[in-house]
């Protein structure tokens, strides 16, 4: 047991799908893995380990945001050796060509700041996805026939952010789309020499305002689910 996660050893598997919302642990894990039992639910925050074609696979919520994400991410790391960790989410569209339900794999992170601020002080430093995950994830999206962008995100610590500017300069600069957790994933990883990958789908359009309807919310989760786990046993 650690302070947030209330497993034993050995009941997380080395390959972690990481949703933000808990209840979509829950329901990844009942729809798409074989034996899925719960292993942590301390503060609500669900974690469930079963398997997928025989293979040993928690999904694990981490909440909204870096410093939620931050705790479950050490932890599932440091202390019970999760090797693969693939966050799975949403994202608000920033460029023209990214489309509502359109999935986007994260290449790298921009931020303002993260968690590792702290660590990496002046140091602009570019979070990366691992390279064999996210072509893995690249094909199994294209084998669905379904618009993918591949590149960089931003990874915001402020849902609401009223700073002038700062979407235009994304925009200008080629960022893909906006979420709140993946550059921190990436960087813990980086850090732990584990692989890490964030698959997204478009939920929202920054500058045309269409939002996804809750109906093809499911649907657009499934397939990230899909693809990831795909890309993590292939
Ligand atoms: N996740 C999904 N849509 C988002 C948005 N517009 N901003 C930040 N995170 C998001």
């Amino acid at each position: 047991m650690t302070v947030h996660i209330g497993a034993k050893q050995g009941d997380i598997a080395e390959t972690v799908l990481l949703p933000g919302d808990p209840y979509r642990a829950r329901w990844a894990a009942e729809t798409f893995l074989d034996d899925a039992r719960l292993v942590n639910e301390v503060r609500g925050m669900l974690g469930f380990t079963g398997t997928w074609k025989g293979h040993p696979v928690t999904i694990h919520g981490t909440g909204m945001g870096m410093p939620s994400l931050s705790i479950y991410v050490n932890e599932l790391i440091r202390d019970y050796g999760a090797r693969t960790l693939i966050r799975i989410g949403s994202c608000g569209g920033m460029q023209d060509h990214v489309g509502i339900r359109d999935i986007v794999v994260a290449m790298s992170c921009t931020s303002i700041s993260t968690p590792s601020r702290g660590i990496l002080r002046e140091l602009q430093y570019a979070p990366t996805a691992n390279w064999p995950l996210l072509r893995a994830a690249v094909l199994a999206a294209e084998r669905r026939d379904r618009p993918v962008h591949v590149g960089n995100i931003y990874s915001s610590d402020v849902f609401y952010d009223e700073r002038p500017d700062l979407n235009e300069q994304m925009e200008r600069h080629g960022v893909l789309a906006v979420e709140m957790e993946a550059a921190e994933l990436y960087t813990l990883a980086a850090r732990h020499k584990a692989r890490a990958l964030a698959v997204l789908t478009v939920s929202d359009h920054l500058k045309t305002g269409e939002a996804l309807p809750s109906d093809k919310r499911e649907r657009s989760f499934g397939e990230m689910v899909e693809i990831s786990l795909e890309a993590a046993f292939a």
